[in-house]
């Protein structure tokens, strides 16, 4: 009998990257292989069937890959949430530590509004760090948030909890 393969099967780990002590989970193996992404957006979008869901967001970089999928699958809007100075329009922006070091994240002030239905999409969540800033953004615009979205949660980082301890509806993939 064919061995179907999981969601976790298809995701690469990259020993010492960035840093010494890393291991790095690399989805670009998972988004290469089309059996693959399929199925990590089906089943990011699956929990979500049949509520309203006026757009999708996602965050910089592989949130976008993820997200624009998503987005097409359920028929909605697409918003990129990116690293500083990088949209043109005007932004509203958020501070945030990252398991790496600081950064700020920017949303377009106009991108969202008030009373809308989001679902929030992300390649990974680690110290949650990077979502919590694109979720206070979000709320900042009067977005109402249905679901966080993720195929790998690491959970020795507590991103889950930090999510989950805000209010949100956390859905990952994978440990
Ligand atoms: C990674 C990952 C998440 C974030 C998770 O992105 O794609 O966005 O870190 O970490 P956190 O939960 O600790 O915030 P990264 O910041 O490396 O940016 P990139 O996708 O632009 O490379
Ligand atoms: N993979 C991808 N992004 C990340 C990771 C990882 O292991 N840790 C923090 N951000």
């Amino acid at each position: 009998m064919a061995q179907h393969k999981a969601i976790r099967d298809y995701i690469r780990t990259i020993v010492d990257f960035p840093h010494e002590g890393i291991l790095f989970r690399d989805v670009t193996t998972l988004f290469a292989d089309p059996r693959g992404f399929r199925m990590a957006v089906d089943q990011m979008l699956h929990p979500y069937a049949g509520l309203r869901i006026d757009k999708v967001v996602g965050l910089e970089a592989r949130g976008f890959i993820l997200g624009g999928a998503v987005a097409h699958q359920l028929g909605t809007g697409f918003v990129p949430i990116r690293k500083k100075g990088k949209l043109p329009g005007a932004t509203i922006s958020q501070a945030y530590t990252l398991e790496y070091g600081e950064a700020i994240v920017e949303l377009h002030d106009d991108a969202i509004q008030p009373g809308e239905t989001i679902l929030l999409v992300d390649d990974l969540l680690a110290t949650g760090g990077t979502a919590e800033a694109g979720i206070k953004l979000i709320e900042r615009l009067g977005g109402q948030i249905i679901g966080c979205a993720f195929v790998v949660d690491l959970p020795d980082l507590g991103g889950r909890k930090r999510l989950e301890a805000m209010g949100m509806d956390v859905h990952v993939l994978c440990e």
